[in-house]
């Protein structure tokens, strides 16, 4: 092991920058080893001018920053590329990888990134890529690990808006409804419902009736609490009813509205209570990580470093127990790690009178 490179695929998140750092500061101090950046997820192997080397300098001062050095794609696929995104042939461009790799002299690869980008590594490992994976979403959807990285700074942005848009539900003796990113698994909603003490947590795992809602409402103006601070994840399922209308939106609309703005359509109307949205989007994507997130990233760097060294490739190094292990690339795409809805956190939700909507 002479030269390894690292690039990071998918969305986002806060803690990559730190991957970097380990993995550079791990390779050059502890191994001596030359360490390549490549750019965009995987478009430095297609295009070997979008690499570059990354020395100790080069990660100096980036372990509390968010996004990425190295920049970063959830729209590429070498395995079905296609030039123009709108249009144009989708081609396989996934020989031309491997061979870039050679070329580059790469005798190893840390892949940072979700199921998309690890689903890629492994036909890229197949084709003899010697590669490892480490991963990272704030969805924390990925199985085979207990937390990806920048799921905890996520939940921490989550929280944190949730407990400022508490003061003005207050206030304003307002229905308040926070959007919350995680595809279609619940965990940042939950958890962060949890932590801001919302009063509805609605998720996808767990099917929801809009009167138990209006119901949690009712009732919390008839204690006197008179505002209501609601939870929803991005990929709740609508209702039947709603549901359809929302497919009609979408296939009519250019700008269709999303499930939750359909919801805070029909429990205003239902409650006759001012209901207000917010859709906290790409926040929850950004920010310094969080210092869990730092020192996970630390980790994960570290020990996709010595997988590498130890050339146990097509790995994923994930969280169990509190250690950190490994796990074959398949099991990590496996399935998708989604809110248990019997589960204890869900359990411990309902027992602290939060209306899950069912
Ligand atoms: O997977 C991370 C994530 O932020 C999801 O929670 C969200 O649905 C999606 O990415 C948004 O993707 P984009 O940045 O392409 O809008």
């Amino acid at each position: 092991m002479r030269t390894i490179g690292i690039c990071t695929g998918g969305g986002d998140c806060p803690g990559l920058n730190a991957v970097i750092r380990a993995v550079a500061k791990t390779a050059i101090l502890k191994h001596g080893w030359r360490v390549l950046g490549i750019e965009d997820s995987f478009t430095g192997l297609i295009w070997p001018d979008r690499v570059r080397e990354l020395k100790l300098n080069d990660v100096s001062g980036i372990l509390p920053r968010g996004g990425t050095i190295l920049g970063t794609t959830n729209r590429l696929n070498p395995f079905a590329y296609r030039a123009d995104k709108d249009a144009g042939a989708i081609c396989d461009l996934s020989d031309r990888c491997v061979s870039n790799a050679k070329f580059l002299g790469l005798d190893g690869l840390v892949v940072v990134g979700g199921d998309g980008t690890m689903r890629i590594a492994i036909g890229l490992y197949r084709k003899g890529l010697n590669l490892v994976g480490v991963p990272k979403t704030i969805d924390n959807d990925l199985a085979a690990t207990e937390i990806t990285l920048g799921f905890d700074t996520a939940l921490h942005t989550a929280a944190d808006a949730m407990d400022k848009i508490h003061t003005s539900a207050e206030s304003h003796h307002r229905v308040m409804m926070i959007e919350i990113m995680g595809r279609e698994a619940g965990w940042i909603t939950l958890e962060a419902g949890m932590a801001a003490g919302a009063d509805v947590i609605l998720i996808p795992e767990i099917p929801f009736n809009i009167e138990n809602i209006c119901d949690a409402v009712r009732r919390r103006d008839e204690a006197g609490k008179n505002f209501t601070i609601i939870a929803v994840a991005e990929g709740v399922c609508l209702p039947e009813e709603l549901q359809r209308k929302l497919e009609r939106e979408k296939a009519s609309h250019c700008r269709p509205r999303g499930a939750a703005e359909i919801l805070r359509e029909v429990i205003a109307r239902e409650t006759r209570k001012e209901t207000r949205l917010t859709v906290l989007g790409h926040i929850q994507r950004g920010g310094s990580p969080s210092p869990f997130d730092r020192i996970l990233s630390t980790r994960y760097g570290v020990a996709a470093v010595e997988l590498l060294a130890r050339r146990e490739f097509g790995r994923m190094v994930s969280l169990k127990n509190g250690h950190i292990e490994s796990v074959p690339l398949e099991e990590a795409v496996a399935s998708v790690k989604l809110v248990d809805p019997k589960g204890e956190m869900v359990e411990t939700a309902r027992s602290v009178g939060v209306c899950l909507g069912d």
